[in-house]
């Protein structure tokens, strides 16, 4: 793993087939996501057209992570287009899981973060993540988010489980 190369870079139209296939390979992967094994259940049309749109916008974005031509993980960043809450970006990630443990959801939340500071419009970004995803809020916490509260029931496990979400932000400035 150590001596081969990844890049990291915004996502492209021509990455909607793939990326599609790697986002219903994660859904499957982890229970830590609210999207399970039926992916995203977008056509590729479809998709090509949200990263075309994505690639464009000022406050959203898409990063994925890629080796040998091949997508093996996302970053993301969701803002609205109203005025009073463009400032405000939800942070989503998912790795393909042979990929953990590497430091690479470091290295694209590194990413996201500098690509936030350049927008001179993003100036909070939060995350849900459930509080059993032990490795994901450790990742958060040493970038320097902050839990701000829990949500119990925020999420339910596919055997009717509730589970408690927490609510994380980082201000950037
Ligand atoms: C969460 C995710 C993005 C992390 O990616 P990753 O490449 O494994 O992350 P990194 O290797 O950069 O960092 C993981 C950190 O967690 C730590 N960690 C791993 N398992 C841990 C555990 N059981 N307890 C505490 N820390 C743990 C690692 O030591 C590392 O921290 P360090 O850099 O201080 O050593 C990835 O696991 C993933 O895609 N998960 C499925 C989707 C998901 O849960 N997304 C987040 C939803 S909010």
């Amino acid at each position: 793993m150590e001596n081969i190369d990844i890049t990291i870079r915004k996502a492209i139209p021509d990455d909607a087939k793939d990326l599609l296939a790697v986002m219903k390979k994660v859904g499957k992967e982890t229970p830590y996501l609210i999207m399970d094994e039926q992916g995203l259940e977008l056509s590729e049309e479809a998709m090509r057209l949200n990263l075309e749109n994505l690639y464009k916008s000022e406050n959203n974005v898409l990063l994925v992570a890629v080796m040998e031509n091949k997508i093996i993980g996302t970053a993301s960043v969701k803002a609205s287009y109203q005025k009073r809450m463009e400032h405000i970006g939800e942070v989503g990630m998912s790795i393909l899981k042979e990929f953990w443990g590497y430091g690479l959801g470091t290295q694209l939340l590194d990413e996201i973060i500098v690509w936030a500071e350049e927008t001179n419009v993003i100036k909070r970004l939060e995350l849900t993540v459930q509080d059993r995803n032990i490795r994901a809020i450790h990742l958060y916490r040493k970038i320097g988010f902050i839990a701000e509260a829990t949500m119990p029931r925020g999420a339910k496990t596919d055997d009717g489980e509730f589970l408690d979400v927490l609510l994380m932000r980082m201000l950037i400035d």
